[in-house]
């Protein structure tokens, strides 16, 4: 049997039509919704990302400013901008690009940036937050799995969760918000032993550690949910994800495609962060 596809394309188009409204409303209140995202180098990946960010912005009305700084800039001037930009009323959101050059420290970066304004999620008081089922912003690839998982009604509450993938942006705050969702949680990673044993018991397999198909059906259980996180370029320059699709269709009830899964929904999540940060400012 093949299994449904969950559309993450679909989802998120359905998601920012929604929005448009919502930026339309705050819009009849004299707020714009601003997002501020800063570039460090000319990582082509990094500017793709950054250019689909910014596009989507622009269709559902939010303002959407980009600082581009050279590969050399200091983390002082870095950490400047940031200042800046907490302090700038029309911006209501700020992103830093990662990975960051070698030379400047990201913890530093994320702590700077006012949690008030942090729609990436990744600042240590929004985890706080996550973590004790508080308001919080959610960071935004964990965000759409679970929105993609519940607009399937798929139930979470004690399913078996398995996570591959320990990251603090996506392995690692998935898992808590799945757990937050009353799923039972187990985590894999490069140490694991015995991957194989554990993922088979998945019911709900999150599967976060880009490489090009590092999972097969061989690892899936009969009718397990299969969200695939990974977004590899293959030699001949095809995007495959960590999971081998077209062996896990046959054997899963539910999987997410690379590309058109998970990748549209993260970016749909960040728009959400921003008007949310923006409607903020009227309570
Ligand atoms: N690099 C890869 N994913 C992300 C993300 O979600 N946010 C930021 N800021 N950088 C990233």
């Amino acid at each position: 049997m093949s299994a449904i596809i969950i559309s993450g394309k679909e989802l998120a188009k359905e998601k920012r039509e929604q929005m448009k409204g919502k930026v339309k409303q705050l819009g009849g209140k004299g707020v714009v919704p601003g997002l501020a995202v800063i570039l460090v180098g000319s990582d082509p990946a990094s500017q793709s990302y950054v250019r689909s960010k910014q596009k989507a912005c622009k269709e559902i009305g939010i303002h959407s400013e980009l600082e581009e700084l050279p590969e050399t800039v200091s983390e002082k001037e870095l950490l400047q901008k940031i200042h800046a930009l907490n302090n700038a009323p029309h911006i209501h959101g700020i992103l830093v690009q990662l990975p960051l050059p070698k030379h400047i420290s990201e913890k530093a970066v994320i702590e700077t940036i006012d949690p008030a304004k942090d729609v990436d999620g990744f600042h240590p008081i929004n985890i706080g937050r996550m973590m004790t089922g508080q308001e919080a912003f959610l960071p935004c690839t964990p965000f759409g799995i679970v929105e993609m998982i519940k607009a399937q009604q798929i139930d979470i509450e004690g399913k078996h969760v398995v996570v591959v993938g320990r990251s603090n942006i996506v392995g690692k705050p998935v898992g808590q918000l799945l757990l937050n969702e009353n799923a039972t949680v187990t985590y894999c990673h490069s140490r694991t032993k015995n991957m194989k044993q554990h993922t088979k018991a998945a019911d709900i397999l999150v599967v976060a550690v880009g490489k090009a198909h590092f999972l097969n059906r061989e690892y899936i259980k009969d009718g397990a949910v299969v969200i695939d996180v990974g977004v590899n370029r293959t030699e001949e320059g095809k995007l495959v994800g960590d999971v081998d699709f077209e062996s896990a269709k046959e054997t899963a009830s539910h999987i997410t495609p690379v590309p058109g899964g998970v990748g549209p929904m993260t970016i749909t999540m960040l728009l959400h962060n921003t008007i949310i940060s923006a409607e903020r400012t009227l309570r």
